[in-house]
């Protein structure tokens, strides 16, 4: 509804002019647009895991058919092979059904004034020996004033280890192996916390589709830990993007509200 005042010789206000317009079909056009765009996601997000829970536990069912018609002709090592493979297509759904439980875990994050500095502390201590033992270094670039974001401490490492298992993943085939990660008070009283590695890097198309649910270019990838990073971060009001360039590596940027 708009009402402009109509004024007389006066300038006095003697009537107004309304004019009203309905849009209960405009809203009802969006609503169902909004609808169908969440019912595409969800039946996207169904089939996907559907999908990825249904492989293994249709693996462990053949295994165990093999397994129960051969039982008298298969000798200790066979059996022991089969119950092996089905113990792992176990672990692989347990692990997917950790990962989706990490969607739920930070719904409510604990955002409070968090020392940078520490926190990285924290991550090197988590990850050094993981690191060290792929002969991968890590390079820090940090300011000498200590900064602090304004972050749930715990959901912000989660965010980092799952930077740094993709990581760890690119950098395989990688001589010199690096993960930088440099801390910046930008010119916005922001911090940009920028993550970079010297791996494999990605093609301009994995880029695009890199926050989607379970895109993966890897066997045993779930397509979920970027998905899971993006969230997790936006909870906390902090912003990614990523950008990256085949054969030469994957730069990962972080915007975060400062304390
Ligand atoms: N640092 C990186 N360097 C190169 N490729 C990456 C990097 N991080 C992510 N990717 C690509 O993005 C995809 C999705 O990553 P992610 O969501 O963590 O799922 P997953 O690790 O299970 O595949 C990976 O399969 C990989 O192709
Ligand atoms: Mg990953």
């Amino acid at each position: 509804m708009q009402i402009s005042p109509v004024y007389n010789q006066e300038g006095r206000v003697a009537n107004q002019v309304i004019v009203k317009r309905d849009i209960t079909e405009d809203k009802r056009l969006e609503s169902i647009a909004e609808a169908a765009n969440l019912m595409d996601n969800i039946g996207f997000i169904f089939s996907s895991i559907r999908h990825e829970l249904g492989n293994p536990i249709n693996s462990i069912k053949v295994s165990l058919s093999v397994l129960e018609s051969n039982l008298e002709v298969y000798d200790t090592e066979a059996i022991a092979r089969f119950i092996h493979r089905g113990l792992s297509d176990i672990r692989r759904v347990e692990y997917l059904l950790k990962t989706l439980r990490n969607f739920s875990i930070f719904e409510r994050p604990d955002i409070k004034k968090t020392d940078m500095q520490a926190l990285l502390d924290k991550l090197i201590q988590l990850t050094e020996k993981d690191l060290a033992k792929r002969y991968i270094m890590l390079a820090l670039d940090l300011p000498k004033a200590p900064l602090y974001g304004l972050v749930d401490p715990r959901a912000f490492l989660q965010v980092l280890l799952n930077l740094t298992t993709n990581a760890i993943a690119a950098l395989d085939e990688t001589k010199n192996r690096t993960i930088t990660i440099s801390l910046i008070h930008n010119q916005k009283n922001q911090i940009t916390f920028v993550f970079e590695d010297n791996g494999c890097g990605m093609e301009e198309d994995t880029v695009r589709n890199l926050f989607r649910p379970f895109f993966t270019t890897k066997a045993e990838g779930t397509g979920l830990g970027l998905v899971i990073v993006k969230k997790m971060l936006a909870k906390m009001n902090c912003s990614i993007t990523a950008s990256s360039q085949k054969g030469q590596g994957t730069r990962m940027e972080i915007i975060i509200p400062t304390a």
